[in-house]
């Protein structure tokens, strides 16, 4: 009897066991693992090499310089490090709804004016979906063509030849996932751009595991990316992310494109964020801003001051910090509410903030400070659905639970910065002079900041970066412990 092939995979994160197993010892999630039949239609053939490869100075091989495409949009091309890359896939992550077929139709129409062809592959919506996608991006009609999937197969229809595509518009939309259909289009269109929407709804007939199982999308986003290095084709995977922020399935896609980037933001809310996870061509955690409109998803060119609803204090509790986010600086105001608790569990609930991080504040205030919390509920937020990440915004929390505390409130609009170590010192943040600059630009009143940053922020000074509105820029704090930064803030 033929030995079975079978594996199972876990739909979290992709990692095999050649038995079931209730809980992913990779990834940690419960009942992922499902079993897979192991496919090889694709079979890796990388050109055999006729001899043992010769080694050659690694100084003789010239850089290359990668052309660039622009998308359109000047954030999106800033994340993606300058624009798409010929021949380079770009794994576009994000939940359902946050806006990735609408930033990938926009761009695909961006192109198409530049007379660049693109293939779009609308593999999970309808054609009547997408027509008014377009008309709600206002998308010249002239510039697209759709290819229905052929009636009652898998497979889409054959492609019209090249020629008449080019009278036909420059981008062609494939209606489904069929890797073969799909395929032929490439080799026959040769478009600057493909875009795949979703990775997760494309499936090879040649596989015997099922559409949308772990195996399936891998090999078919491995396959097309590999075709579209090949003919030097951008590549852009759209995927969907499940609740818990992992990409289902294709999490083990991030290790074979080139870029990834992730969408964020609430559905409730027009803000979308962008963020660059990983990229060869380019800064990883570089941040684009979008606010989704009725005509599609619009810039926003200096996100600095978006997140914050004026510079004036807002209250007992609020408190400004500058939060450095990729190469950018944004102000966000943290919102601390510390109260009598009422009955039960206390509650230390915060959002955009890591909770620990706000946990280990309130023992520094407590032991160091002598600042008794004793056991009422503390509640930390970020505004605006941002969140924040870094040390840096350690000092702005501390003084947001204080003020909540003890009701006082700032009296001008002030910055605050830095990072708390366990003994109640003040930490040195990095870059402080562009926090520094970016909160003087905003109106901002007067900064506090670690004495560790004075060398720094004086010398930016000195070289007139850091001036504000009103030409001398913000009064500078400077503390080396936290009760003094504290002090300075509420003065004493
Ligand atoms: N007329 C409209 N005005 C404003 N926003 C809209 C409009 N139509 C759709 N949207 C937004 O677009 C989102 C859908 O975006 P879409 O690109 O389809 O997301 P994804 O491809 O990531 O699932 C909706 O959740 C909604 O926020
Ligand atoms: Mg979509």
């Amino acid at each position: 009897m033929a030995k079975s092939s079978s594996i199972f995979v876990c739909a979290s994160c992709g990692s095999e066991s050649s038995r079931w197993l209730g809980r992913c010892p990779e990834c940690g999630q419960w009942n992922s693992f499902s079993e897979e039949t192991k496919g090889t239609a694709h079979a890796r053939s990388r050109t055999a090499r006729p001899g043992p490869a010769q080694p050659v100075a690694l100084s003789t091989i010239l850089p290359v310089e990668h052309p660039r495409l622009a998308t359109g949009s000047h954030e999106l091309d800033q994340v993606l490090g300058g624009g798409l890359v010929p021949g380079a896939a770009v794994l576009a992550g994000g939940e359902p709804g946050i806006g990735k077929s609408t930033l990938l139709l926009q761009t695909a129409g961006h192109l198409a004016g530049q007379d660049l062809s693109v293939l779009y592959v609308s593999a999970e919506e309808s054609p009547a979906q997408l027509a008014m996608r377009a008309r709600r991006l206002g998308l010249a009609s002239s510039h697209a063509q759709l290819v229905p999937e052929a009636e009652g197969t898998a497979a889409a229809s054959p492609i019209p030849d090249p020629a008449s595509l080019e009278r036909m518009g420059r981008i062609l939309i494939l209606e489904g996932g069929s890797l073969s259909g799909i395929q032929s289009a490439i080799s026959s269109l040769h478009p600057a751009l493909v875009i795949i929407d979703s990775i997760q709804a494309v499936h090879s007939e040649e596989l015997t595991s099922t559409p949308g199982s772990v195996s399936q999308v891998r090999e078919c986003a491995w396959f097309l990316s590999e075709e579209c290095r090949r003919l030097g084709c951008a590549l852009i995977l759209a995927g969907h992310v499940t609740k818990d922020g992992s990409l289902a399935g294709p999490k083990t896609l991030e290790h074979m494109v080139d870029t990834v980037l992730y969408f964020e933001g609430q559905r409730d809310r027009e803000l979308r964020l962008i963020r660059c996870v990983k990229n060869r061509f380019g800064n990883v955690n570089e941040l684009a801003v979008f606010l989704m409109t009725d005509s599609g998803l619009r810039e926003v060119a200096d996100p600095s001051g978006i997140f914050i609803d004026g510079i004036t204090p807002k209250g007992p509790g609020s408190i400004m910090t500058a939060a450095l986010e990729g190469n950018r600086v944004l102000l966000a105001e943290i919102q601390a509410l510390v109260t009598g608790r009422v009955a039960g569990n206390i509650a230390r609930t915060t959002d955009g903030v890591d909770t620990n991080r706000v946990m280990r504040i309130r023992a520094i205030l407590e032991s160091r400070l002598g600042i008794d919390l004793g056991d009422s509920d503390t509640f930390v937020n970020v505004t605006g659905g941002l969140a924040i990440n870094e040390p840096a915004a350690e000092l702005a929390i501390a003084a947001a639970i204080t003020g909540s505390l003890h009701g006082r409130v700032p009296d001008c609009p002030v910055v605050v910065m830095g990072e708390i170590g366990l003994l109640g010192d003040l930490r040195r943040i990095p870059q402080a002079d562009k926090r520094v600059a970016q909160a003087a630009k905003l109106g901002v009143r007067a900064v506090v900041l670690p004495e560790a940053n004075r060398r720094d922020v004086e010398a930016a000074r000195a070289r007139g970066t850091v001036s504000g509105q009103g030409g001398s820029g913000p009064d500078l704090v400077f503390a080396s412990s936290l009760a003094a930064a504290l002090d300075a803030v509420f003065g004493k």
